[in-house]
């Protein structure tokens, strides 16, 4: 738009500046050309009202011509008369050379471009018959150069002004497109800071053009936040409300399991109870975060949700190391919710912590943007096939350890809500054990 905007006020200031420039130069030439015309046929009046031609055909004059320059040696301006080619009388400005009096042929005045004594000059010329002496030619040129040079001052002068102009107008358009867009770049930046998470709303005060749109797009953002919230409430009470009834449910599946003659259908009910079960915990798990609930404007950070995840997993696995390595300076914020964040990463810490041998590590790297965290830990590892299998809901591929099976399956939502990843596999530094890799992309917000 900026662009736009500037590419249009520099084609209307060239074209404008152009054709200033171009009529300026045409009508001042005119005028300049024309009032020399002027000039020069007064001057050849006044020339043919001074000589006087004796009956001898000798000529002289009673005073010179008015105009001093005619006096100046070489000034440019020259006259000359002469009778028939027998007598000639020259300007004292003309101190060499001569000028055409074939200029004229009759009585009106003539002009052409001749050359003179100081290159070519605009000559008027006319002729007065005398009689019983003969034909007297009066002649008069001025230098064209002098014409030229004045056009040419003035010429340059204009180009001085003009380009001034240019620049003005342009700075103008630059500061009006700066000024005038600038509600624009602060709208950008507060959508920008709300995608990062620094803000929940579109912040800051806007023109009367563009307020309505903010105010709408805030009430569309709040109305989604209390939608999803009362989305996410309702998915919470059903969960729950379905707990006891399936609680009691299963009492009495399993008290018909005693019973032969209904074992086999109590089983096919226990089976099936305990995947409604398994269900519901996770859709209340899900539901108790807030990752569904997740607006735009939340964020967390990796280096301050670690901490207390660490202290817990150590007094949960009290025979297991946990140890993290935070690089100094490294930006954590993450465009994640707090709570949804310490879920996700217990999840991988517990599950670490439960297979690990006895070290479990945390490390933190930054690339382009994306914030990546490892879980190592030396325990058995994952088959390619395992891990596939171990983001399902319920499967737990070691039945030694207790556990739900339900821990990578919320991993893995928690991953979709927020556009992250979660991979298992081989660790990257070919120690035996598993690594767990969430890449978190979005750049960190501007203010940290
Ligand atoms: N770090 C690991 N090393 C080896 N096996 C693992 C590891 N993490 C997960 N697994 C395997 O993947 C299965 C699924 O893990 P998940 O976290 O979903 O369930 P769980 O840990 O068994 O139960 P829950 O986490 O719900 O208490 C586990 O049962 C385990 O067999
Ligand atoms: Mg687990």
């Amino acid at each position: 738009m900026r662009v736009r905007i500037l590419l249009a006020t520099l084609l209307w200031v060239t074209l404008g500046i152009g054709g200033v420039w171009y009529s300026a130069t045409r009508l001042f030439a005119k005028h300049v050309e024309q009032s020399y015309h002027e000039e020069l046929e007064v001057h050849i009046k006044e020339l043919a009202a001074l000589v006087r031609v004796g009956p001898g055909g000798n000529l002289g004059m009673d005073r010179p011509l008015s105009d001093p320059r005619y006096l100046v040696p070489l000034s440019g301006f020259y006259w000359q008369v002469s009778l028939d080619g027998r007598e000639t009388m020259r300007s004292a400005s003309m101190t060499r050379g001569s000028l055409d009096e074939s200029v004229a042929h009759d009585s009106s005045i003539h002009h052409h471009v001749e050359s003179g004594p100081t290159g070519p000059a605009i000559t008027y010329g006319l002729i007065r018959r005398v009689p019983g002496v003969g034909d007297v030619h009066y002649v008069i040129a001025t230098d064209e150069r002098l014409l030229d040079e004045t056009i040419a001052r003035f010429e340059r002068e204009l180009v001085v002004w003009l380009a001034a102009l240019a620049a003005a107008l342009v700075a103008t358009g630059i500061v009006l497109v700066t000024f005038g867009l600038h509600p624009l770049d602060k709208l950008t930046a507060a959508t920008a800071r709300l995608r990062s998470g620094a803000a929940t709303r579109l912040e800051g005060d806007y023109p009367t053009e563009i307020a309505p749109l903010v105010a709408d797009l805030n009430a569309f953002i709040d109305h989604n936040r209390t939608t999803v919230e009362r989305a996410r409430v309702e998915a919470g009470n059903l969960a729950h409300a379905l707990r006891t009834p399936l609680a009691v449910i299963t009492d009495e599946a399993e008290r018909l399991s005693q019973d032969t003659r209904t074992a086999d259908a109590a089983g096919v009910l226990l089976t099936q109870s305990q995947i409604m079960v398994q269900q519901i915990e996770f859709r209340l798990a899900r539901a108790r975060s807030a990752a569904s609930a997740r607006g735009p404007g939340t964020t967390s950070r990796v280096c301050e949700a670690l901490p207390p995840l660490l202290s817990a997993m150590r007094r949960l696995h009290p025979d297991k190391t946990f140890d993290t390595s935070i690089p100094d300076g490294l930006d954590t914020t993450v465009p994640i919710d707090a709570v949804d964040l310490s879920e996700l990463l217990a999840i991988l810490l517990d599950n670490a912590g439960k297979w690990s041998r006895e070290a479990v590590t945390v490390g933190l790297a930054r690339t382009d943007g994306t914030l990546q965290i490892r879980v190592l830990d030396d325990g058995p590892g994952l088959t390619a096939k395992q891990v596939t299998e171990a983001f399902k809901i319920g499967t737990r591929l070691d039945p030694a350890m207790p556990g739900s099976g339900l821990g990578l399956a919320i991993a893995q939502d928690i991953a979709a809500a927020y556009g992250l990843t979660v991979d298992l596999g081989a660790r990257a530094d070919g120690k035996p054990g598993l690594e767990a890799l969430v890449t978190i992309p979005g750049r960190p917000p501007a203010d940290g």
